[in-house]
């Protein structure tokens, strides 16, 4: 059957990596984490000491970042690696979370991390997830899903997955980071997060991951039989 772009957008800690990663592995297509992009790009920008307010040192030092996606045959998923280096562990860190959506806002970076989406989804056969893939990176997408989740119930999942890493980090510090990213995120001049007119919502603070993963699989192969 013909190979088909499924985008997953919607609000931060919603679940979108889990979901995307789930319905790649099932439709044997190339999950993209395009987050993790933007993560990576910040790691590069604190490490180097880039001072983001200033165009001129954007440019260049994008012109020295290489990313890259990775399958890891024993996790079954992609990582992101910045100029040949294993990043996924430390970008999840809360740190690069505090500024990774003012390093997303700025107008070339996101051209930077798009035309790099754009690219891996010239074949087709792919899922991405993230804030604008719908709106902006595959605008004509087959599939567009865009997930939300009751506040209390993203911070909590979150807060759980961060602890592991953490036990330092505390639930009002998990929530304060998805607030200001959510309003950073959906008001940025710069494609910020919205719903894409033809995307379905999905709404899974009531769902198990088993139930949404069925859902969205449903919907898919309706849209694959439908042939849009
Ligand atoms: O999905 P995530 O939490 O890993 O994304 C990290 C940040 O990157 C998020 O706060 C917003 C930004 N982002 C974006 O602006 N556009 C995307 N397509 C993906 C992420």
């Amino acid at each position: 059957m013909k190979k088909i772009i499924v985008t997953i957008d919607g609000w931060s800690s919603c679940g979108k990596s889990t979901l995307a990663r789930q319905l790649a592995r099932e439709l044997n297509y190339v999950y993209v984490d395009s987050g993790a992009m933007y993560r990576a790009i910040t790691l590069y920008f604190l490490r180097n000491h880039i001072d983001w307010t200033d165009e001129r040192e954007v440019h260049k030092a994008l012109g020295e970042i290489h990313l890259d996606f990775h399958f890891n045959e024993k996790t079954q998923s992609s990582e992101m690696y910045l100029n040949d280096e294993n990043v996924e562990y430390v970008i999840r860190d809360l740190v690069i979370a505090e500024k990774v959506s003012d390093v997303a806002a700025i107008r070339e970076v996101r051209e930077f991390a798009v035309a790099q989406q754009q690219k891996l989804g010239k074949k087709k056969g792919i899922v991405m997830d993230g804030r604008d893939i719908g709106t902006v990176v595959f605008p004509d997408a087959e599939m567009k899903i865009f997930m939300t989740a009751d506040n209390a119930v993203r911070v909590e999942r979150r807060f759980k997955e961060l602890y592991e890493k953490n036990p330092n980090v505390t639930i009002e510090e998990v929530k304060n980071n998805l607030e200001m990213r959510d309003y950073i995120d959906s008001h940025r001049e710069v494609s910020p997060l919205r719903k894409a007119d033809d995307a379905v919502v999905l709404d899974n603070t009531k769902l198990t991951e088993d139930e949404q993963f069925k859902l969205a699989l449903g919907w898919i192969h309706d849209r694959k039989k439908a042939g849009k």
